[in-house]
This record gives structure tokens, sequence and C-alpha cells, in this order.
């Protein structure tokens, strides 16, 4: 039991508080396991400016050389963080309810691991495929957009290629649960429901602590099944390498109409034949 994965949590709430602890209980989870390594960020930490839609990150401006993906608009955390995604092997993804949907931070950082997904040609395409995520929606109500946001999450997560993790329940934690999809859980049981850990067992003000204690159970299940899937699809990929299977060769498209800047990547992709250019207006 050589190999180890490393899975990257992220907080999608600008306050250390639920959502925070939420992850956090996911990767404490996943860390019991000896082969698991765990990093955490709040993305409230870091400086990301929205996307403005330059497409600067779609490869054309990108050095081919480039060792990090980054956002070529803006001097932003991008860089650090999308590294940080990039070199994970699986990635619990957490975010509050805001009016019924993702927060808008959470929203910003999905953007920019757009270079990540199929419609960007840039060198980082394509490889987050096949690792997992498992999803974390923290609402302050029951039923109040945590499966519309946990679905904004998993749509981003086929994008980039990956796989979703859900929460089936363990001999661990077994059923009742919040949720078996993922850590879709609610403060509503909560004595306050802003408090920094409104969501756990231990600020329940109902007796037994009905809603805490389910959550905890699903944010639990989401930890150690992200955990599991990361480490096999580590080794299944590396047994699919070693074994010289044949898979296909991921390129968004083959024809490009935006004048790559000399030296990039797209510049790479023409020079190798893999995409033409074919100036605009033209079929
Ligand atoms: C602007 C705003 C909008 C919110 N909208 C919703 C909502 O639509 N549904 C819901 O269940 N909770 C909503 N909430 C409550 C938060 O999701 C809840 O308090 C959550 O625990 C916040 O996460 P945090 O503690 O990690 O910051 C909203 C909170 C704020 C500040």
């Amino acid at each position: 039991m050589s190999e180890k994965v490393k899975i990257f949590g992220v907080c999608g709430s600008a306050r250390h508080a639920s959502t925070e602890w939420a992850v956090k209980l996911a990767l404490e989870t996943a860390a019991k396991y000896d082969y698991v390594e765990t990093e955490f960020v709040n993305l409230g930490d870091y400086k990301l400016v929205p996307c403005v839609g330059c497409m600067k990150c779609f490869g054309w401006q990108q050095p081919a050389d480039a060792e990090r993906p980054k956002c070529y608009e803006f001097e932003d955390d991008s860089e650090i963080l999308l590294t940080k995604m990039m070199q994970s092997d699986g990635v619990v993804f957490g975010t509050p309810i805001y009016t019924l949907g993702v927060t808008a931070l959470a929203r910003i950082f999905m953007e920019k691991a757009h270079m990540f997904g199929p419609m960007s040609f840039d060198k980082f395409s394509g490889i987050m495929r096949y690792k997992p995520m498992g999803v974390i929606t923290v609402g302050g109500v029951d039923i109040a957009g945590q499966e519309v946001g946990a679905q904004d999450i998993w749509m981003w997560a086929m994008g980039l290629g990956m796989t979703v993790s859900g929460s089936w329940p363990t001999r661990d934690d077994p059923n009742p649960m919040a949720s078996v999809h993922g850590g879709l859980v609610s403060t509503c049981d909560a004595r306050t429901i802003y408090g920094k850990e409104a969501l756990s067992k231990k600020a329940c003000r109902t007796i037994p602590p009905t809603q805490g204690w389910r959550n905890e159970k699903s944010l639990r299940n989401v930890g150690r099944h992200v955990a599991v899937a990361a480490m096999r699809c580590k080794l299944a990929n590396k047994a699919f390498e070693e074994g010289g299977y044949e898979g296909p060769e991921i390129i968004p498209f083959t024809r490009y109409s935006v004048k790559p800047k000399k030296g990039s990547w797209v510049q790479k992709l023409m020079d190798d034949g893999r995409v033409e250019y074919v100036s605009k207006g033209k079929n």
C-alpha cells in the first residue's frame, strides 16, 4: 500500500462558519484512511475577480510551456486555487445556499475552473477527468435550494469530466441521513441558523438533535466515498496506462478562428496539425 491520494476541500462561503465546518468534517473523515492527505481552502480568504468572458484562458494567449493555469485578465488567486485543484486526486466542494443557489464566490471559482473543461483549448483542459467530486450544500432552511445548488455543482463536475461521488449510507453512518446524494444539509434545527457550526449535532435546539445528527452522517459519508473513489481512480488509471489500453485523444474542436499568440498553446496545436486556423466568416 504505497500510493496516497490528496483530497482538496473547497468552501464557497466568505465566512468561517457552517460550510467550512461541513467541508472540514468530510475531509477529517476521509483522512482516517491512512492513504489520504487533505488540503482545505476557504474561497473567502483568496482574491477572486469575477470572470468577464475575455476568453484569454482559452489557450490562444497561454504560453505552450505554461506550468500552471491562471487568469490572463486579472491578477487574482485563480492560479493558486486552480493549481491546488489540478494537483488533487479528488475534490469536496461545499457552498452555502444563497437565494436558492450557490454563492457568488463559489460561482466565480467554478467559472475560473472552466479552463479544465472541454470548451477550452488550454493545455490543462481535461486534467480533472475521472476524478471524484463530492458536493456539500448548506442552507438555513430545509429544502430551500440545497438540491438546485448541488445540481449546479454536479453539472459543473460533469462538465470537467469528473465523477460525482455521493454519500451512500455506510456501516459507520447508516440511514437515516440528511441526504444520500451528498452533503445536502440544513441548519433549520439549530439554536441559531447563522451560528458557526449551526448544522452540527451539538448546535441543535431539538432533543434528540435529529437534523444535526443526520447532517453529520451525510458529511462523513461524503468524505469516505470521495477518498475511496480517488484511490480507485488513481489505481485504475495506473493499471490502464501500464496495461497499454487504448483511449481517445481528447480535443475540443479541430478548427479555431482566433489568431493565437506566437508561442501559445493553440499555436502549438496548429503547428502539430491538431487544430486548423479558419478566419472568421469562413466555413
Ligand atoms: C444572502 C443570503 C441568502 C440566503 N439564502 C438562502 C436560501 O435561499 N436558502 C437557504 O436554505 N438558506 C439561505 N441562506 C442561509 C444560509 O445558507 C445558511 O445560513 C448557511 O449556513 C450559510 O453558510 P455559512 O454558515 O457557511 O456561511 C441565505 C443566507 C444569506 C446570507
